[in-house]
């Protein structure tokens, strides 16, 4: 194939006729692993070892001093001999190679460090070929990664999950940030992704919500801005319900009789109305339908300046009734869920032992009236979404204060007898943001958010007059980089850790800010407009020229992206990425005084662009994977 070709013409660079491929060795999209086999053929013949148990064993270190792999001792599994004396025969007994140094030891680890020459001949011309897929490795989701022709693995990321006409608050909003980010990332990875966006759109409010309309509702108010609309409306109808609430229990404290009163009252006429939607009456399903695309309507834009887009727009309201009552029969027949006081309901600590089964707590799934709750709707949705995609994984992308609700859901559907359905799915939970507010007061809106940083932004960009006037769209710009504060603050811990919203920290240039990692890649953009090289002088370039320090540990750190990229498939964090990318923009910087452009004679300049073109490659890859737009002038 085309594939195995380049690679013969690579390796033809690096001095090697063929390389040893083990399981999980992709030389075609990852270069560092044509070194991982190389250093497994070396080891295998220094020590004897079975290659099956060194290849996976050879790490990629965190920090360039370590070395560019690892690998532990130990995991050889030779045994009689202590660690560092085992590493210091084979280094003793380790060959010349054309690739690597002899590897050093630290501890019970052999560190290998590349030759620098070689890897730079080697690697940028990998990275100017692949461009905007270096670091994607479309093996990771084959059925058997080793096997191209066994079919892509389905995935499905479930995230964002507003509710309708409330409001779209922080926890929807790293929901939205994270799931893009992993849907990005199984996308590259060559699973077959499928994003649903499961919105709050049905339940009793919804009927307490057209209620409202009817009181109030403006058709123009609501064409112009729906979710502001519904959400006013939502607000001032829940006011008068509270209020009606206490009229009533006055009166009942008082004595009076107040069954007239609660036959009438609005949550009486709310639980009405919304029995007409269940029932399919047409005129009550016509407006919540009208209030549902609206709102996706919109959700839809707000989603696309965060380059985010929804394969389906699911919800509650999308489960089938008589599927819940399928549900709801199996589980009583199971004896997994009794009947309590004309309710239903799941006693976990009744069918899973020890403090597991406490802390699962009881979970009603049938009210009193009859009514599904929020848990029977997720319970129904799962099994159709297995039936209908047949995924091979499903993640649910939702804050840790509902780590109960999903672990009673994949419990309940274990306890159905669909053991192996639950398997294949998994919480990727994160913790809370705090004190979000903004300029302008407390936000309930991600749209208030966004405009409101995107402001902050654009004042600060006035400050420089000179480039602000070079930019041709700066509100345009300015929102990017407002859209990019927002996100590198999100991802910039660990997911489960709580953070707190802050406006001026988020938008700084100091510090490991999305603004720096915007201006990190637009003063790169910047040096190749002044320089003028084209693609041809880039390709022509001796990159043996490349010898300084700077140079060499620069390209070093673009080596590592696509294990950056398969570690982070395995941490599931952002922050894997996101450090990365801080650490070799740290790099490129640095670079700058070291290996200066202008002023250089021509094959040096060459040279150098095509290492920063190439670090401007991995960087613009890396923001995109996060889900950020990298601008190329600010
Ligand atoms: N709409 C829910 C909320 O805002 C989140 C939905 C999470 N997903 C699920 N399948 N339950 O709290």
């Amino acid at each position: 194939s085309v594939d195995t070709n380049a690679l013969a013409a690579q390796l033809e660079r690096l001095g090697l006729d063929k390389i040893e491929r083990y399981p999980n060795c992709f030389p075609e999209t990852n270069p560092v692993d044509v070194y991982r086999s190389h250093i497994t053929t070396l080891m295998h013949e220094v020590t004897g070892v079975d290659t099956a148990l060194i290849y996976p064993a050879i790490q990629w270190t965190q920090s360039l001093d370590k070395g560019d792999a690892i690998l532990a001792v130990p995991a050889l599994r030779i045994k009689g001999k202590k660690p560092n004396e085992l590493a210091a025969e084979w280094i003793a007994k380790f060959p010349e190679s054309p690739l690597i140094e002899k590897p050093t030891s630290a501890g019970p680890f052999l560190s290998f460090f590349f030759k620098p020459t070689g890897l730079t001949n080697f690697l940028i011309p990998i990275i100017r070929k692949r461009g905007e897929e270096f670091g994607k490795n479309p093996h990771n989701g084959l059925k058997d990664p080793n096997d191209p022709n066994s079919g892509k693995k389905k995935m499905i990321v479930e995230f964002s999950s507003p509710n309708i006409a409330k409001p779209f608050h922080a926890g929807h909003l790293r929901s939205t940030i994270i799931g893009g980010f992993l849907s990005k990332l199984y996308d590259g990875a060559g699973w077959d992704v499928t994003r649903i966006n499961y919105l709050g759109d049905w339940g009793k409010q919804y009927g307490l919500l057209a209620l409202a309309w009817v009181k109030w509702g403006e058709e123009e108010a609501l064409q112009a801005d729906p979710i502001n609309h519904l959400f006013n409306l939502y607000v001032r109808i829940n006011q008068d319900l509270t209020a009606e609430k206490e009229t009533i229990d006055e009166k009942k404290k008082a004595g009076e009789d107040v069954t007239e009163l609660l036959a009438n009252c609005l949550d009486e006429q709310a639980r009405q109305y919304f029995r007409r939607m269940t029932d399919g009456e047409p005129e009550a399903v016509a407006l919540w339908r009208r209030f549902r695309d609206l709102s996706i309507v919109r959700y839809k834009q707000t989603y696309a300046r965060l380059n985010i887009e929804f394969d389906v727009y699911s919800g509650e309201s999308q489960v089938p009734e008589p599927d819940m009552e399928n549900s709801a029969k199996v589980l009583l027949e199971k004896g997994v869920s009794e009947d309590s006081d004309g309710a239903v309901l799941i006693d976990f600590s009744k069918h899973v032992a020890g403090k597991a089964g406490k802390s699962l707590e009881k979970a009603v799934i049938r009210k009193r009236d009859g009514t599904a709750l929020y848990l029977t709707r997720d319970i129904s949705e799962l099994l159709n979404r297995n039936s209908q995609y047949k995924f091979d994984h499903m993640i649910y992308v939702v804050a840790s204060a509902q780590d109960l609700h999903l672990k009673q859901l994949f419990k309940t559907v274990e306890l159905m007898g669909h053991d192996d359905i639950a398997k294949k799915c998994q919480h990727i939970n994160f913790g809370l943001v705090l004190g979000m507010s903004t300029r302008k007061g407390t936000v309930k809106f991600l749209d208030d958010i966004l405009r409101d940083v995107a402001d902050t932004m654009h004042d600060t960009m006035k400050q420089n007059e000179t480039k602000y006037a070079q930019i041709e769209d700066p509100a345009a710009v300015a929102d990017i980089l407002g859209i990019s504060s927002v996100m590198v603050q999100d991802m910039s811990g660990k997911r489960i850790n709580n953070y707190k919203f802050n406006m001026e920290a988020m938008t700084s240039f100091e510090g490991d800010t999305g603004p720096y990692l915007q201006y990190a890649h637009a003063r790169l953009c910047s040096i190749q407009r002044k320089v003028g090289l084209t693609d041809e002088d880039l390709d022509s370039a001796d990159l043996s020229l490349l010898t300084e320090r700077h140079a060499v540990d620069l390209i070093r750190f673009l080596a590592q992206w696509p294990d950056v990229v398969q570690n982070t498939l395995k941490t599931l964090e952002p922050t894997t990425v996101l450090t990365y990318l801080f650490k070799m923009s740290h790099a490129v910087s640095s670079s700058y005084d070291q290996l200066r452009i202008v002023g250089s004679e021509k094959e040096l300049q060459k040279a150098r662009m095509a290492l920063y073109d190439s670090a401007r490659t991995v960087l613009s890859n890396g923001m995109k994977l996060l889900g950020l737009s990298p601008v190329k002038r600010m």
